[in-house]
């Protein structure tokens, strides 16, 4: 009796593996009530990416729990995902929660409702508004300093990277998104926000949506997110009475999402071009194009309702959870690979140089985006390790892949494998060393659109580019321009990467040894 409960157990579970077999689509093998999640327990998610990616292609079929997915990993395949029929995959993987703050993040959104609230904080996001928030980043940055020269005094004192840019990234967003210095409590939340246990993950995956809701569980902890809550409940309530008595600016996300009410279509659609500037630098002419054609179909909707207070508060707590990790892992590998890379961080530490030294030592908005060599630094290091190991959209209609003959069903996942096309040597050469070059203007050409995806593509990619890429650069100016990364003894050569990381990029302790560049006796190039 109790073998044939389980023998029903077992086929329950086990009744759509043969899903992509029977279409003769390859793919990893499924365990019951895993599929082929069970890996990722055990393995970095990085190397199962590429052993999928080299084992089965570029497409190939997968399994949560026992619902079907597929990943595609062919670029002009991405681009018609992405671009061409962003009608079809507008919606990411659904989030099971009905929590008022989760249920409203961006990220979560789906259809209309995406599209409203993204045309109404696409302004916030602009050049024009990022020049007013660069001033925070900028007094944020001689945090880093501090800890810098701290090491660099004490002659074998190495720096833990992490912690170093988690503490300037953590202080950047509280103060851009909760006008808060973040004290202990606020670390305390924000960590847990971040480093929620992997079976919350897993349940999401693969537990059905009403199950989960009447045990009122949601992925992120609620306590956590309650924290947040009530710190920018009370924000908006202060700024309001500060705007009834003509006070209000423009400094912060709170500030910007409380005024995204005045914006109208016009400036939206400027605005989404100028985003697109930011998000879209290695396109060729057609296909910016069709980013941009796809883009405005936002404009199109109704622009007059603005977002409630519930709408500013999931925005608030969103910008804070993505912006941090994200952009403190690029400063992360970005030191770590420029320590490994001596020539690259010299080449990087003349151009800093030159630049700061024809603007008087300063470091304007406009001059940071002079810098075109640590431009292709960090555009490097997002390629080398991508923070959003893959993406995902959900399918609204049956829709056949290209001429595959392959139909992805409607309400399936499609997953894009950006680990595995950042480091398929196909569109990098020596896709594991550190260069540079391949991102200088005169060798962006040679870059296969839709192989270079950290920020994603098309109408859905990230709001926050522009953000994260200017935070990164003032931190690694004013870093570089007093201090020299080198390896030590404690530095991991290379990398070793957590098995938990997915969607993140989660690797050990990321340590170098730090010297200060005034008791250096070389002179910079001219
Ligand atoms: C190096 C730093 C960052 C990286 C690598 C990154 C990467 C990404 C990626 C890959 C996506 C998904 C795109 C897609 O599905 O096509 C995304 C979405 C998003 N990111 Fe970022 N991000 C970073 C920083 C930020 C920052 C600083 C913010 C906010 C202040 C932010 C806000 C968002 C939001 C709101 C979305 C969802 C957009 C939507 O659904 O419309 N990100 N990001």
């Amino acid at each position: 009796m109790f073998k044939q409960i389980l023998c029903l157990i077992h086929s329950y579970l086990t009744r759509n593996h043969r899903y992509w077999e029977k279409r003769g689509v390859p793919g990893p093998r499924p365990w019951p009530f895993f599929g082929t999640y069970l890996q990722q327990f055990f393995k970095p998610f990085p190397e199962t990416e590429m052993e999928w990616y080299n084992d089965y292609g570029k497409i190939y079929g997968i399994y949560d729990g026992s619902k079907p997915g597929i990943i595609v990993g062919d670029p002009d395949l991405i681009k018609q995902i992405m671009v061409k029929d962003f009608h079809v995959f507008t919606n990411r993987r659904p989030v099971k929660t009905t929590h008022k703050i989760m249920s409203k993040f961006l990220s979560s959104l789906v259809g209309e409702e995406w599209k409203r609230v993204r045309s109404i904080i696409t302004p916030t996001f602009t050049s024009r508004k990022m020049k007013k928030i660069f001033q925070i980043m900028k007094n944020s940055s001689d945090t880093i300093l501090e800890k810098l020269e701290r090491a660099a005094l004490q002659k074998n004192e190495d720096i833990d990277l992490k912690e170093l840019y988690g503490c300037y990234t953590m202080n950047v967003i509280a103060k851009c998104a909760f006008a808060t210095e973040p004290d202990i409590n606020f670390v305390k939340h924000a960590t847990k926000l971040f480093t929620f246990p992997f079976w919350r993950k897993f349940l999401d995956y693969t537990v059905p949506m009403r199950l989960l809701d009447s045990l009122k569980f949601t992925v992120l902890p609620s306590d956590a997110m309650d924290f947040f809550r009530s710190i920018t409940a009370n924000l908006i309530h202060q700024r309001l009475m500060t705007v009834q008595s003509h006070h209000s600016c423009d400094h912060d996300f709170l500030d910007l999402l409380m005024n995204a009410r005045r914006v109208d279509s016009v400036e939206i659609s400027q605005s989404i071009k100028d985003i697109d500037d930011a998000s879209f630098r290695q396109q060729t002419d057609d296909d910016r194009n069709q980013n941009q054609n796809a883009l405005t179909g936002l404009v199109t909707q109704d622009v007059s309702k603005t977002l409630d207070q519930n709408e500013i508060l999931a925005q608030s707590v969103l910008f804070f959870s993505v912006g941090f990790e994200t952009s403190s892992q690029l400063l992360t590998y970005c030191t770590y690979c420029l320590a490994l890379n001596p020539d690259c961080q010299e080449a990087l530490y003349d151009e800093i140089e030159k630049t700061l030294g024809m603007n008087h030592g300063r470091i304007d908005y406009d001059i940071v985006l002079k810098m075109v060599y640590l431009d292709a630094v960090i555009s490097e290091t997002l390629r080398l390790y991508n923070p959003v190991l893959r993406m995902e959209r959900q399918a609204s209609e049956d829709y056949t892949l290209g001429n595959t003959n392959i139909v992805i069903r409607k309400g399936m996942i499609v997953g894009i494998p950006v680990w595995a096309l950042h480091h398929d040597p196909q569109y990098y050469p020596e896709p594991y060393a550190f260069k540079p070059e391949r991102f200088l203007m005169e060798n962006r050409e040679q870059i296969v659109p839709y192989t270079y995806l950290p920020f994603g593509a098309g109408p859905r990619s990230c709001i926050g580019t522009r953000f994260a890429l200017l935070e990164s650069k003032v931190a690694l100016i004013k870093a570089l321009s007093k201090y020299q990364f080198v390896p030590s003894k404690q530095t991991r050569i290379p990398l070793r990467f957590l098995p938990v990381g997915r969607p993140l990029l989660r690797c050990e302790d990321v340590i170098v040894g730090v010297e200060s560049r005034i008791q250096l006796t070389r002179t910079p190039k001219s």
